[in-house]
């Protein structure tokens, strides 16, 4: 039986590009039925790994993210959603999964490298920074989790829970569960670049559109997109591929958003044959996607302004969620410690 788990660092709110990437993709998971046990898990233990320092927006941002999973339709009925500090055996998992792993193969971790170097600790590198995958590998493997949907920019902390899993169950016993990634559908969306057309959506380059955006601010965001720099009058042909802007369509256009708000084309490969060979504004593009944005988010603000009235409910959520969490996870830390043996006083004893 499939058993899915999968997560998001609380340190903003939850953007266009966590939606396409990875947040559609559980909702759907979820709704189709196939899928009975699913865990969403916001990291909060793995955000305070580079913001010891700032631990209030790290608990600021927990009933924002779980606003906009449940404004996206995440149903805590259906999910459980937990809060991974409050589920202590993580870290218990993680202490012992520490031996299965070699310093030189943390610092091979493409992922962590990438981050260090954005962050810039330079030699300064918090330890549970350092480590932080070898704690993902516990979040992961205290759920028996074999499904995993991530973008791609987790494929290595993916690679690596799978060699301590493999190494757990060679040296001890086979107890845990080597998970798979799930990627989205859609190649396009594994990345979203930003409005600026950097290659990602970042809270930190301040180029994302947000989930609890305006309507306003959508409008004003799309307008101010960077798109074809060569493209610069009307009647010039302009360049599709890298241009943020046939990317989000490239995202979120169905042939449907045509006939609703610009009727003049069939279908989104008309729309582009049309912008290369010259005679399409941006604008008019521009204004298109901003209507296929609006048609898709209206909802989901609507709902996390209604979810919004009443935090309290949220956390009562979280906290069910929670409980329900730690006791799967301590289930599995007890199979750990007796696969280890390390389970003194209990059946397997020293007597
Ligand atoms: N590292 C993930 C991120 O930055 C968050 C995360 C923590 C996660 N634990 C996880 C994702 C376990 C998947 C599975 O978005």
């Amino acid at each position: 039986m499939d058993v899915i788990l999968t997560g998001d660092r609380p340190t903003g709110r939850l953007h266009l590009g966590h939606y396409v990437g990875s947040l559609k993709r559980r909702v759907e998971m979820q709704n189709s039925g196939k899928y009975p046990t699913i865990f969403v898990m916001i990291a909060d233990a793995q955000a305070l790994t580079d913001n010891a320092d700032d631990i209030n927006k790290v608990r600021n941002n927990i009933s924002e993210v779980a606003l906009d999973y449940m404004a996206c339709g995440l149903d805590p009925k259906k999910t459980t959603i937990f809060i991974q500090s409050q589920i202590p055996e993580l870290c218990e998992l993680s202490f012992y999964y520490m031996n299965l792993v070699t310093v030189s193969r943390l610092q091979r971790n493409p992922t962590v490298k990438n981050e260090i170097q954005l962050r810039g600790f330079k030699q300064s590198i918090p330890v549970g920074f350092f480590t932080y995958p070898i704690s993902q590998a516990a979040d992961i493997t205290a759920f028996k989790a074999n499904l995993i949907p991530v973008g791609e920019d987790q494929l290595p902390m993916i690679e690596q829970t799978r060699e301590i899993v493999r190494s757990f169950n060679t040296l001890y016993k086979e107890v845990l569960v080597e998970p798979t990634a799930v990627l989205p559908e859609n190649s396009l969306c594994s990345r979203l670049p930003g409005l600026d057309g950097a290659a990602k959506m970042s809270k930190s380059l301040g180029n994302c559109i947000y989930l609890a955006d305006s309507a306003n601010d959508i409008k004003k965001k799309v307008q101010s997109m960077f798109t074809d720099p060569t493209h610069l009058h009307v009647e010039d042909p302009g360049h599709t591929e890298n241009n943020p802007v046939f990317t989000y369509l490239d995202a979120f256009c169905k042939d449907e958003h045509f006939q609703a708000f610009l009727p003049a084309y069939q279908n989104l490969d008309e729309l582009k044959a049309h912008y290369q060979r010259g005679g399409l504004g941006d604008g008019t593009v521009k204004k298109f996607l901003n209507e296929i944005l609006q048609n898709e988010l209206k909802p989901i603000r609507e709902r996390r302004e209604e979810l919004a009235q009443d935090v309290g409910e949220i956390f009562a959520q979280l906290k069910k969620g929670s409980e329900n969490a730690r006791e799967v996870a301590s289930q599995t830390l007890h199979d750990v410690k007796a696969a280890m043996g390390i389970d003194y006083f209990g059946k397997s004893s020293l007597l």
